[in-house]
């Protein structure tokens, strides 16, 4: 297991259409190397996702994380470490709210994202085995994020209004602690 190197927004895999994963890949050796190499990388750095094309490895896997617990969003469910094979989201309720969003690939950075909020995810396991989850608030936000990144999107690419794309420090300053205030 090793921790590899996140590549950041400008570099032309983040911006590929990754490929699915075949049936024979599902259970390799290879493929839970990379999910080790994976899981180490987004420890690391430290965050709550990762899609592999942020490894530089155009192909349609992500892992996601969420701890759980209290958080300014609310009391947020946990989504124990989950490795996802081509995996697909079914928007159940278009209706949007938004959140401050960061990504490892655009470090520094903070940009205020609406999407749908109740979304059912759909995948495969390392084993090939199906996976079916329905998410609420922002988990459904956390999956959109990631798997958006296997279409060669970022989430500054769903940014309606880029004057709510900040860096990390002013976020802290200037809007946190007016965000901080219980809102819908
Ligand atoms: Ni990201």
């Amino acid at each position: 297991m090793a921790v590899r190197k996140i590549i950041r927004m400008g570099h032309p895999v983040l911006r590929t259409v990754a490929r699915p994963l075949a049936p024979d890949e599902i259970g390799s050796d290879e493929l839970h190397r990379l999910v080790a190499d994976m899981i180490d990388t987004l420890h690391d750095y430290g965050g709550i996702g990762l899609a592999a094309p942020q490894v530089a490895e155009p192909i349609r896997l992500a892992i996601v994380e969420l701890p759980g617990g209290p958080s300014r969003y609310g009391e947020l469910p946990r989504v124990p470490l989950t490795a996802f094979v081509n995996p697909e989201i079914e928007v159940l309720d278009p209706a949007t709210a938004g959140y401050w969003e960061g990504c490892l690939s655009v470090p520094g950075l903070r940009g205020f994202v609406a999407r749908p909020q109740h979304i059912r995810v759909r995948a495969l396991d390392l084993s090939g085995e199906p996976i079916e989850m329905v998410f609420e608030g922002f988990p459904a936000t956390v999956f959109q994020h990631e798997f958006v990144h296997l279409d060669g999107k970022l989430y500054v690419d769903r940014m309606t209004d880029s004057s709510k794309l900040v860096f990390d420090e002013e976020f802290e300053r200037y809007i946190l602690p007016v965000e901080a205030e219980p809102s819908a």
